[in-house]
């Protein structure tokens, strides 16, 4: 077996910790729910779009208008968001890059996503719907932001915002201006079909910390990392080029010992030195990193 397939089965051998019942409650919720509504609203994470496309999410919406939000674009490469909204455009949909912290920032998509809407506004006033609130269920994985936006498009703290996969429980109807939104919880699906869009959706925060190992985390991550800005990496910690070649658990405890993150008898402690790793990368310390970049030629 590759290394790839056994990190992945290792992965999905663990589903049921991180593919929880309330994520299988939500996706049937919202096979019910995507009867009624008119659009989809779906928040991707800046840095890694492509691993934050729940297939679920996209087999149960694929018969509606979509327009994604590609949140916490000030932590992600904007040269790399720039190719990612030409990408999502292409392929017919709205795409916005946004950082739903920042004030307004949510409210600056109502006008697009009312674009997004003509052509179904057209069918509703037809049908004598004109003037009723326009539906869109707001959706997404753990942690992409979605509370946040939301508090920010709704201009008041409807949803709690916590950096814990998972917080946000149960459906819930907000109305705002024209919108009644449609907050789904944030779910992952049952089965990754690939080592890296596991290990991705663990960088950035939305598989719980607590089923991961955190040293294996911190390496891949910095395996990642230093394969697409060996730079910012390397000016982060201190590092010399010698650390482009050196296998990650080296490459973990050299940014250990630049720490000084040490243990009796002068050893690296790895783990104290994997938090330090994630939590940074986390907190945007290495400066605006994108993971993925959308395919070429499409
Ligand atoms: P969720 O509902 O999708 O699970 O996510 P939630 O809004 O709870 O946000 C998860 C974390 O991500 C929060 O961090 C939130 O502040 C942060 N966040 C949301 N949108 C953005 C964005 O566009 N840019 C950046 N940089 N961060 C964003 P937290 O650690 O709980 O922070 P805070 O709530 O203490 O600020």
């Amino acid at each position: 077996m590759s290394a790839e397939n056994a990190g992945r089965d290792v992965l999905n051998s663990r589903r049921i910790q991180w593919f929880p019942g309330h994520m299988a409650r939500t996706l049937r919720v919202m096979e019910k729910e995507v009867r009624g509504i008119d659009c989809v609203l779906q928040l991707l994470d800046a840095r890694i779009p492509a691993s934050s496309l729940n297939p679920e999410i996209r087999r149960i919406t694929r018969d509606k208008p979509h327009l994604y939000l590609l949140n916490k674009a000030d932590l992600a490469d904007a040269a790399i968001t720039k190719k990612w909204l030409a990408y999502f455009k292409a392929q017919g949909a709205g795409c916005l890059a946004i950082d739903a912290r920042q004030k307004g920032g949510a409210a600056a998509v109502r006008g697009p996503i009312l674009r997004e809407l003509t052509a179904l506004t057209a069918k509703r006033a037809a049908r004598g719907m004109a003037g009723a609130a326009v539906r869109v269920m707001v959706v997404g994985i753990p942690n992409v932001g979605k509370s946040t936006f939301i508090n920010s498009f709704a201009g008041s703290a409807r949803a709690k915002a916590e950096d814990r996969p998972g917080v946000t429980r149960g459906k819930q109807w907000i109305s705002v201006e024209g919108f009644d939104l449609l907050d789904m919880p944030g779910v992952l699906w049952k089965k990754f079909d690939s080592l890296q869009t596991a290990s991705h959706l663990a960088f950035i925060g939305s598989i719980r910390d607590d089923i991961l190992d955190i040293e294996e985390l911190a390496c891949g991550l910095l395996e990642s990392v230093r394969a697409l800005y060996p730079k910012q990496l390397l000016e982060r910690y201190k590092l010399d080029e010698t650390a482009l070649v050196l296998p990650p658990y080296d490459l973990l405890q050299a940014v250990g010992r630049k720490r000084g993150m040490l243990v009796s008898g002068g050893e690296v402690d790895t783990e104290r030195a994997a938090r330090t790793v994630v939590g940074e990368f986390r907190a945007s310390k290495w400066g605006r990193i994108s993971l993925e970049r959308p395919p070429q030629n499409t």
